[in-house]
This record gives structure tokens, C-alpha cells and sequence, in this order.
């Protein structure tokens, strides 16, 4: 299995590298920002979610690895502008500077903006597929990027910050602000081999629910109980902010035990594809045991 996802993780970043090529010119600033914030040793787990779905159907292709560097540029700029002094204030990512410690705050907030439409031309220019597959794939990360997706869920992050919230509430921002580009990952994926089922469809969009809020409590989890060294991100930085968190909201343990029931549901979910999905379980085990 190790193989296999060394494997995505190769394939989606030959695709970055061909999408943002060392540049010069007058944007050579903007360009280095942008890759700095790609290129800077993130887990990759979207593309390997969006490989692992591809080949629970039939078999992930080209445009599945273009779709995957897709997603993890609307990724690394979601991160560039979360980590902004106006949002959540963070200096350290991945074990190095943030983007606007490294450049500025304005190369920051236009590496991300750039990150977001390159991710959508993209999209555009997938070769080799039905033109509606391509239109449908647009869709799929716009909606879950957008205003009732992941922007959503910033915005409620940002509005709750100091404040309590109800655990629907917490859930409902948790699904938005780390769920949705998850479930579009899966989705994307499953889309770009043209071959899936709406069965298949239903499937994953609960797999990716199910995992997707695993992710964010887990993220929880590791700001209170990982190092900085270890998460290469300050820890406690939910706490310095007054983020509601699952921890803050409902304390370790049960935060662990909300894990593991949402781990076990997100397995069951994959029964009807067999061992085809063992590099979803594989991602999703990963996932939940993460501590970075
Ligand atoms: C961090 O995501 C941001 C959240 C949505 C919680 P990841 O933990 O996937 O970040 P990288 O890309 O591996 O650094
Ligand atoms: C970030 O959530 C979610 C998005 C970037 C969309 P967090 O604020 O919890 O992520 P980290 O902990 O800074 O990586
Ligand atoms: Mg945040
Ligand atoms: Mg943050
Ligand atoms: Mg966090």
C-alpha cells in the first residue's frame, strides 16, 4: 500500500511542478509566494483522497492527477489566507514561516488569490475528457470552495471566534470550512474516470462526510495534544485565538471517541466497492491516527 500512495503523492506533484514552473518576469515575487506555499512539505492528503476514490471505481488517469493538483492549490491558498493576521494570525506552517511572514502580507493575500483561479484554468484546459465532465468537475470545486463551502466555513470560523457554539453549530462550520474541499476531493475524483454510479456517487459523498469531520476534530485534537515541532504549526493556537473546538466544546475524550465513530462509519460506507477501496481505508486510517 505504501506504494501506491507514494505514487499519488508523485503523480499530483509532477502535475504541480508542470502548473507552476520556476518563473522570471514581474510577477517573479507572486510566483515564488505561490510556490512556497505549495512546495513547502504539506501531507497532500486531497490528491491522495482524490487518487484513492478515482481507483475505488475504475482506475485513476491523467485528468485524475490534474484534478488533484486543482484541489491542492485551492488547499494551499485556503491555508496562505487562513493563516493571515487578519483571520487566524499564524507565523509558522509546515515547519516554516507563513506566506506573509516569508514575503509580505499583499503577496500573500495575491499568492492565494492567484493560487484560486490558476486551480479553475486548470480545470479549464483538462484534455481528453467529455466537455460536460469537465464542466461538472468546475462545478463540484466551486461549490464546495465557494460561499456555501469552504469560504462558508471560514466566515463561521471567523464569527465564532471568542464565542461559544452549539455542537450542530460546531459541526455545521466543521463540514464547511474542512469537509467540503474533502468531499469534493472524493467526488472529483470519482467523476474524472466518467465511470461512476450515482450508487457509487451516494457512497462517497458518505465516506467523505463521515472522514471529512474526523479530519477537523482530529486537527482539533492535535492542537492541544501534539508539539510545535510536530505539527509544524504553533500548538495551541486554537486556544490563543478562542476558537470553539471539539476539544474546548466536549473535552479530549470524547472529542477521540467522535474519531473513532465517524472513522468506523466512514469505513462502512465502502463496503460495496471491496478491496478496490483499500487505499481509501488506507487514507482514511492515516487520517485518524495523524498527530500532524
Ligand atoms: C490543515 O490541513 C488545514 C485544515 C483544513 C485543518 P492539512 O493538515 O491537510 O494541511 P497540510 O496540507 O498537510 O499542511
Ligand atoms: C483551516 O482550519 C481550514 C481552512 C484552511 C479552510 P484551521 O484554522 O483549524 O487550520 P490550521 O489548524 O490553521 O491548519
Ligand atoms: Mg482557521
Ligand atoms: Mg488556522
Ligand atoms: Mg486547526
Amino acid at each position: 500500500m505504501d506504494s501506491i500512495i507514494k505514487n499519488y503523492g508523485e503523480r499530483v506533484d509532477k502535475q504541480l511542478q508542470s502548473i507552476l514552473p520556476i518563473a522570471e518576469g514581474p510577477a517573479e515575487r507572486l510566483l515564488s509566494a505561490m510556490r512556497y506555499s505549495v512546495f513547502n512539505g504539506g501531507k497532500r492528503i486531497r490528491p491522495l483522497l482524490c487518487f484513492a476514490a478515482a481507483d475505488a471505481i475504475a482506475e485513476s488517469n491523467e485528468a485524475t492527477g490534474i484534478v488533484a493538483a486543482a484541489i491542492e492549490m485551492i488547499h494551499a491558498y485556503s491555508l496562505i489566507h487562513d493563516d493571515l493576521p487578519a483571520m487566524d494570525n499564524d507565523d509558522l506552517r509546515r515547519g516554516k514561516a507563513t506566506c506573509h511572514i516569508q514575503f509580505d502580507e499583499a503577496t500573500a493575500v495575491l499568492a492565494g488569490d492567484a493560487l484560486q483561479a490558476l486551480a479553475f484554468e486548470t480545470l479549464s484546459k483538462l484534455e481528453d475528457i467529455p466537455s460536460q465532465t469537465a464542466i461538472e468537475l468546475v462545478q463540484l470545486l466551486s461549490a464546495h470552495s465557494g460561499c456555501a463551502g469552504m469560504a462558508a466555513g471560514q466566515a463561521i470560523d471567523l464569527a465564532a471566534t471568542g464565542h461559544s457554539l452549539s455542537l450542530e453549530q460546531l459541526k455545521l462550520m466543521h463540514a464547511h470550512k474542512t469537509g467540503a474541499l474533502i468531499e469534493a476531493s472524493v467526488l472529483m475524483g470519482a467523476v474524472s474516470t466518467g465511470k461512476a454510479t450515482s450508487q457509487q456517487r451516494n457512497a462517497l459523498t458518505e465516506f467523505a462526510r463521515a472522514i471529512g469531520l474526523a479530519f477537523q476534530i482530529q486537527d482539533d485534537i492535535i492542537d492541544v495534544e501534539s508539539s510545535t515541532h510536530q505539527l509544524g504549526k504553533q500548538q495551541g493556537s486554537d486556544i490563543a485565538n478562542g476558537k470553539p473546538t471539539y476539544t474546548s466544546l466536549l473535552g479530549l475524550d470524547e472529542a477521540r471517541s467522535q474519531v473513532t465513530g465517524l472513522f468506523d462509519k466512514s469505513l462502512n460506507s465502502l463496503d460495496i466497492f471491496g478491496e478496490r477501496a483499500d487505499p481509501l481505508r488506507y487514507i482514511a486510517r492515516f487520517i485518524v491516527n495523524r498527530a500532524y
